[in-house]
């Protein structure tokens, strides 16, 4: 009996690159860069300091002056940009507070893209629910009915005051029809051509929103499912996205991300215009509370999930860990 000779069976091993740290680096086919990361900030009106979001723990309602520090925080960290969303003291029916120049998020607006300069895109959240009592993304018509083109008008003022007060970028996120394109013409004629348009194309109707609601101190009452999309659906956020192209939106967005990275890598394929993804509350809310139990590896979580959105296809993420990340990277 002779000993077989050594076959090289199998021909094919994939470990050879995986066999150590610097092989893993080295073959890595997804890379996070701080540049690639936008942080979603909360501002309340009325706050002399931060107050803290329960149901997201570590992110906070920001006073102007704590927003103010965290905005240098985020240049020195070297992210793409921030978005900011307000939390007003008092809500009516139109939304008042989301036009007016003295409104917290307008107000918020001026002062962060003063301190931001030239090193950050500043971001704003362009959707009446932060600012209305009834808690919907537009102005309410017959039987309580969310009123698309109503609602357009209050947008197409909201977009004003917001590209008045030095936004960089408009953050679409009402879900109404036509809304890309309304803003888009609205800001063309008043002379702010220069002011970029997020599109948030497939918005899905998701749970995942949860801890936001106290984030922005929501009054909704129901839910957003006449306009926001149904999460069973794929090809319909092909079409939104299409939709938001041809109206002009700049970059266009799947939220929430980790549920919908199919939906994302479709959008990947198929848009000329960069794709951000939007990692919302819920999903941070998720890995947070699992890791204060000690039931997942907290880094290793945020970071694997960030990775797999950008891997899905994300040119940029929205992401309450973008800072972490970002100064982690730089160690
Ligand atoms: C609507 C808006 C929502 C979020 C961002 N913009 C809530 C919703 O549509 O119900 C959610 C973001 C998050 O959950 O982190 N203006």
């Amino acid at each position: 009996m002779t000993e077989p000779a050594s076959s090289g069976f199998p021909a094919v091993r994939p470990r050879r690159l995986r066999s150590s740290p610097a092989w893993r680096r080295l073959t890595a086919e997804t890379r996070l860069d701080p540049a690639m990361l936008v942080l979603p900030l909360f501002v309340r009106e009325g706050a002399d300091r931060p107050v803290p979001i329960t149901s997201m723990p570590g992110v906070v309602q920001h006073s102007l002056d704590s927003l103010r520090a965290e905005i240098s925080r985020a240049a020195a960290a070297g992210l793409g940009g921030v978005m900011l969303f307000g939390v007003p003291e008092t809500k009516d029916a139109v939304g008042s507070g989301a036009t007016d120049p003295d409104g917290i998020l307008n107000v918020a607006t001026r002062l962060a893209v003063a301190e931001a300069g030239d090193a950050l895109v500043v971001q704003t959240d362009l959707c009446l629910d932060e600012f209305t009592d009834h808690g919907h993304c537009g102005v309410l018509g017959a039987g309580g009915r969310v009123d698309n083109d109503a609602s357009l008008e209050r947008y197409r003022a909201m977009a004003l005051a917001q590209a008045d007060a030095g936004a960089h970028l408009l953050g679409l996120s009402g879900m109404m029809d036509g809304q890309v394109a309304a803003v888009r013409e609205t800001l063309d004629a008043a002379g702010h051509p220069d002011v970029a348009l997020l599109g948030y194309a497939a918005k899905y109707a998701s749970a995942f929103y949860g801890p936001f609601r106290e984030a922005v101190q929501s009054s909704l009452v129901g839910d957003r499912r006449t306009y926001q999309l149904d999460p069973a659906n794929r090809r319909e956020g092909a079409r939104e996205v299409a939709l938001d192209l041809a109206e002009g939106a700049d970059i266009v967005m799947v939220k929430p991300a980790m549920s919908y990275l199919d939906v994302l890598a479709d959008a990947a394929a198929a848009s000329p215009v960069p794709v951000w993804a939007y990692q919302v509350s819920g999903e941070y809310a998720m890995i947070e509370a699992a890791a204060a139990h000690g039931w997942i590896d907290r880094e290793r979580a945020v970071a694997e999930s960030v990775t797999s959105i950008v891997r899905a296809g994300a040119d940029a993420v929205l992401t309450y860990w973008a800072l972490e990340l970002a100064e982690g990277m730089r160690r």
